[in-house]
């Protein structure tokens, strides 16, 4: 190998940037030129690849965002967008690639594999949904974004005495509201997983506030089907009944915005410099993740064929706790 090409691609995350560092200088080090692929699978069709040194890579660990950019391209998910791709790869005499990125990311870095070429992905999405990781870059600064709205608003919620909901990301999973809802002492959560009825919610918050609570505090996860436009729906509809008003915040893509913490500057910069070895040990077609405190590598094809479960009884404990 002595040339090897790095993209980030989907939703970016923070965190990506120590990953491309990472990436980079470890490359470097075995002595190998780095192409970064400017905006993800599209670059790699039109060919927008840009040579990245050791200072190119310097003064970013510690932003949000990706610097090579990234994208959602559906041209990739065709063969012949595939094939451009390939044929870009090998007229740059690019022998290896890393593709730092999500679920879709890395099915498509399943599928560059399947077609001989030597890939290695880093999981990356503040979705955590993806298997071969317990958790995923982005997570954490993601989940501490949602944290720091939930304690404002629990504090005017207090003053007032009112009822908020607050929507997180996640796509069609729950790991981010269910831990933000958790970590942010929650009335209720509203997850995918679980259907949830509105009446149920209605019922959790005006118990806590019979319990004497200043505030009741809902998290439901985007993908929910009552999310922020479900739930809020309801309960204006049936508002004169339920007896309270529901104030509705939508977190959106301010969560996947923040500047990195040590937590996913670290994790990233493991799994980038992991992902390199992988290329140079012929590891190839495999997923760098951290399942047990280590960095270990899982094939793509067992990522991609697997649901990443959710560990429910957490809403278990959550409910209890709300108490
Ligand atoms: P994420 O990687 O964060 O899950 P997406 O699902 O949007 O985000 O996937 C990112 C990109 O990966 C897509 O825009 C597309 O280029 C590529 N991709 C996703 N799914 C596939 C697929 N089934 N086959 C090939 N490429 C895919
Ligand atoms: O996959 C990351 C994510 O932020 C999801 O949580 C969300 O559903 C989606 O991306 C939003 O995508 P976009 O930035 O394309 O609107």
């Amino acid at each position: 190998m002595r040339r090897i090409g790095v993209l980030t691609s989907g939703g970016d995350a923070p965190g990506m940037n120590a990953g491309i560092r990472a990436v980079v200088r470890a490359a470097l080090d075995n002595g190998w030129e780095v192409f970064g692929v400017r905006q993800g699978y599209a670059g790699l069709i039109a060919g927008d690849l840009v040579r990245l040194g050791a200072r190119d890579v310097g003064g970013i660990i510690q932003n949000g965002g990706t610097i090579i950019g990234s994208a959602r391209c559906p041209d990739f998910k065709t063969e012949e967008g595939r094939a451009r791709a390939l044929r870009v790869l090998r007229d740059r005499e690019i022998d290896g690639l890393v593709v730092i990125g999500g679920g879709g990311s890395q099915t498509g870095a399943y599928l560059l594999s399947q077609a001989g070429f030597p890939v290695v992905g880093v999981a990356s999405t503040i979705d955590n949904d993806l298997y071969g990781s317990e958790i995923t870059i982005g997570v954490d600064t993601a989940l501490n974004v949602a944290l720091e709205a939930i304690d404002r608003l629990k504090v005017t919620a207090s003053s007032h005495r009112r009822a908020f909901l607050v929507e997180v990301m996640g796509r069609d999973r729950g790991y981010l509201a269910l831990m933000a809802g958790i970590a942010g002492g929650a009335e209720a959560i509203v997850i995918p997983e679980v259907e949830t009825d509105p009446e149920q919610v209605a019922g959790e918050l005006r118990a806590a506030y019979e319990r004497g609570k200043p505030h009741a505090i809902v998290v439901v996860a985007e993908g929910a089907r009552f999310n922020a436009q479900g739930m809020s729906a309801y309960f204006w509809e049936h508002k004169e009944r339920l007896g309270f008003e529901l104030r509705v915040t939508t977190l959106g893509h301010v969560q996947r915005g923040g500047a990195p913490g040590a937590f996913d500057r670290l994790l990233a910069t493991r799994m980038g410099f992991a992902a390199v070895r992988k290329l140079a040990e012929k590891e190839w077609g495999t997923l760098v993740g951290l399942l047990k405190g280590e960095i270990r590598a899982t094939p793509l094809a067992k990522v991609n064929a697997n649901i990443k479960p959710l560990d429910l009884s957490l809403l278990e404990m959550a409910r209890v706790l709300a108490m």
